[in-house]
């Protein structure tokens, strides 16, 4: 909305460090409050904010640092935001005024500043408190965000159309990190499956479950398999988003869904086991992604695969030393049954090949030598198509979601000859643990479908927090695919 019809008490206002003034907002009105800031030390800096009050003390202003005005990128606004609505909880608003600035003040079109500081505020102010009693003195979450477009303009169309549409996949990073973040037991495949079929009832969207009976049907040795030691029954999710007009694209992506990854026979050590709901963090992305699509009108049909399944070394389980047959009839031998992931992906990379799409994406947590190789913030991209990674990588750093590419090098490939099956599930012990995975996956993948596998081993889940995601569940990498999707 306009400034002008806007009566709040707490406003947040943009700036870039060594400006005179907080952006959209009058010269000397803004040069008095920059002043005040400064004997705070605080001149703009990233990841910085002061907190002014007005002369009669009924407003609040809240500056926010941008850095340097030469540095600027969409991801120094979204923490600034996230700061800035931080600050606001710390002193008990109950709503927030946002100053959108203009173009020429920003050198970012309003739009995506916009866009950037709906994503911010809200992916900064997530929490998950389902299990947790609130104490009185814990900060209450800001009720209420208002735009406001500087210079008292009314908000545009396009400014309007922006920020709905970063409503919206915010919303559905925050459905990602819910899941991410339930704890295991209430999360069985079945209820993930059935939490999916929910995203059903939006947009363009069919979903279909395969159950055991069908999986055992279709020969999907690997879900089966590895879903074989638990009380709770594997399944495949299978979401379709079909576009209202003639379909440009088809894109295939499949998400790794280990509910529970105990490592099976091959058990873990107890040590950081608590982690492992998270290795189910592919699979959460692309349901979070169908939520998102669910909102949106694009040109592309998109195939979403969930395998779901808890490892866990129940009677039924399967061993090392097994062999399991896949969708595409391809025999892997079980060395470790902690290497479970890629056996969910190899049926669906196989089943996804067979609808021919332009591209097939594989997300997963599945391999600690991707965090060993990339650390906790950086996922691996490996795969054949490489104008997908390229794009991946650099529509990321827009995201603020970071990507590096691992070479898919065939001198690996003999590792994975298997004296009794057509290949081996894993490489020599403590050498490239993510490379000989992905040389794994593409065994599966038919020949001429263009593949991305992306390792987020990392990236998927903070212990400690980053600058606009809270500890735990992060979303990572549902905002690069959504700009990917976007691209097509
Ligand atoms: N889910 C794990 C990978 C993982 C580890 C994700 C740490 C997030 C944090 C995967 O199923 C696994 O156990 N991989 C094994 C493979 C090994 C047995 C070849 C690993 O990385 O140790
Ligand atoms: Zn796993
Ligand atoms: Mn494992």
């Amino acid at each position: 909305m306009a400034k002008k019809n806007w009566t709040g008490k707490v406003l947040a206002a943009f700036l870039f460090d060594g400006d005179k003034t907080p952006l959209g907002m009058p010269g000397d009105e803004g040069a008095a409050l920059v002043k005040v800031a400064a004997e705070e030390k605080f001149t703009g800096q990233p990841k910085k904010t002061a907190l002014l009050r007005s002369a009669a003390g009924a407003q609040k202003l809240i500056l926010a640092g941008l850095g340097k005005r030469k540095e600027l990128e969409p991801d120094r606004v979204r923490t600034a935001a996230a700061k800035a609505v931080k600050r606001a909880e710390e002193i008990g608003a109950e709503s927030v005024g946002l100053l959108i600035p203009d173009k020429k003040q920003a050198g970012l079109e309003p739009g995506r500043f916009a866009a950037a500081v709906v994503e911010g505020a809200i992916l900064g102010s997530y929490r998950f408190d389902k299990y947790r009693t609130l104490k009185p003195d814990d900060p209450k979450p800001v009720a209420e965000l208002v735009l406001l477009a500087a210079n008292n303009r009314p908000a545009s169309a396009t400014l309007k159309k922006a920020v709905g549409g970063a409503v919206a996949l915010a919303e559905a990073v925050c459905f990602t990190r819910d899941l991410v973040n339930e704890p295991s037991s209430p999360k069985p495949p079945e209820k993930l499956a059935e939490i999916a079929s929910g995203l059903a009832r939006k947009g363009r969207i069919a979903v279909k479950v395969l159950h055991r009976d069908d999986l055992e049907k279709l020969g999907m040795g690997g879900i089966l398999r590895v879903g074989a030691g638990s009380h709770q029954p594997p399944c495949l999710v299978h979401l379709t988003y079909t576009p209202a007009g003639k379909s440009k694209k088809t894109v295939v992506l499949i998400g790794k869904g280990i509910t529970f990854d105990s490592g099976g026979i091959s058990i873990k050590p107890s040590q950081g086991m608590e982690y492992m709901k998270d290795d189910m963090a592919g699979a959460a992305s692309v349901l979070g992604l169908f939520r998102w699509l669910g909102t949106v009108d694009l040109p592309v049909t998109v195939h979403g695969f969930a395998p779901l399944a808890e490892n866990m070394p129940g009677g039924g389980a399967q061993k090392p030393g097994d062999v399991i047959r896949h969708y595409n009839g391809k025999t892997a031998e079980v060395i470790s049954t902690d290497a479970e992931g890629r056996h969910l992906l190899a049926d669906c990379l196989a089943y996804g090949s067979t609808l021919k799409p332009d591209v097939m994406i594989d997300v997963a947590t599945l391999t600690g030598a991707c965090v060993v190789a990339l650390g906790e913030e950086i996922s691996a991209l490996l795969g054949t198509d490489q104008k997908a990674i390229d794009k991946l990588m650099s529509l990321g750093k827009a995201e603020g979601e970071f990507f590096w590419q691992l070479p898919l090098t065939e001198r690996y490939r003999s590792q994975l000859d298997s004296k009794i099956a057509d290949v081996k599930h894993i490489g020599k012990p403590g050498v490239a643990g993510t490379i000989t995975a992905g040389l794994f996956l593409k065994e599966f993948v038919a020949d001429g479908v263009p593949w991305v596998h992306i390792d987020i081993a990392g990236p998927s889940f903070t212990k400690e927090g980053w600058e606009y995601t809270p500890a735990g569940g992060t979303g990572v990498p549902v905002r690069t695919l959504a700009a990917l999707l976007r691209s097509l």
